[in-house]
């Protein structure tokens, strides 16, 4: 079973890039278990004089499920033409962490409008030394779309790529290298 940690980059209730993770979550082909990670908004500011031989709890309970995870799905918003500020300071507990070094990354994006936070995140996330998977980074039109993820998961211009991503990135997963 290859497992996957889904990061939303948006706190916001209803937000199309968390309910896009969670859609993926029911569509994740049998091999493939998909879980999201809720704690992004009560992560304290990153500081670090924090970040010690004993950091916040909940910092070390992020650490560990990006441990635990063969990979991570990420779907981030654009907020000012950049990454938003509560997603960007989860990256940076992440920046000095063992765990996150190596990963491999899937990119989602809820929004094609949001070509400058998808370059910055890349630009992060490969700095971070993540390994982004481009065949199964996609973008789809979902900003105006209010669907609950079991609605989204039925419709088959959003079911077809998202299958398509996660099968390329469980083959990716499984590819060593
Ligand atoms: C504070 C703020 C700033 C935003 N700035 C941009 C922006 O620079 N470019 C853009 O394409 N959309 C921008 N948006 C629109 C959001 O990216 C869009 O509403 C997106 O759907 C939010 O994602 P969510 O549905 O997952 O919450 C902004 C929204 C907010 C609340």
């Amino acid at each position: 079973m290859i497992t996957l940690l889904a990061l939303s980059g948006s706190l916001r209730a209803g937000s199309s890039n968390t309910v896009l993770l969670e859609a993926a979550a029911l569509l994740a082909p049998p091999d493939l278990r998909i879980t999201l990670y809720e704690g992004i908004g009560s992560l304290p500011h990153f500081n670090p004089d924090l970040d010690g031989d004993m950091p916040p709890e909940s910092v070390r309970e992020l650490r560990r499920r990006i441990g635990a995870a063969d990979g991570l799905l990420i779907s981030c918003p654009e907020y000012a033409r950049g990454i938003p500020g509560s997603f960007k300071n989860a990256l940076d507990w992440l920046v000095g962490s063992s765990e996150f070094p190596g990963k491999k990354v899937a990119l989602f994006n809820a929004s094609p409008r949001a070509s400058e936070a998808q370059a910055a995140l890349r630009l992060v996330l490969r700095t971070m030394s993540a390994e982004i998977v481009e065949e199964a980074s996609i973008t789809l039109p979902l900003l105006a779309t209010r669907l609950e993820p079991k609605a989204m998961a039925r419709e088959p211009g959003i079911a077809e790529p998202v299958v398509a991503a996660l099968t390329a990135f469980a083959r990716a997963i499984a590819t060593p290298g």
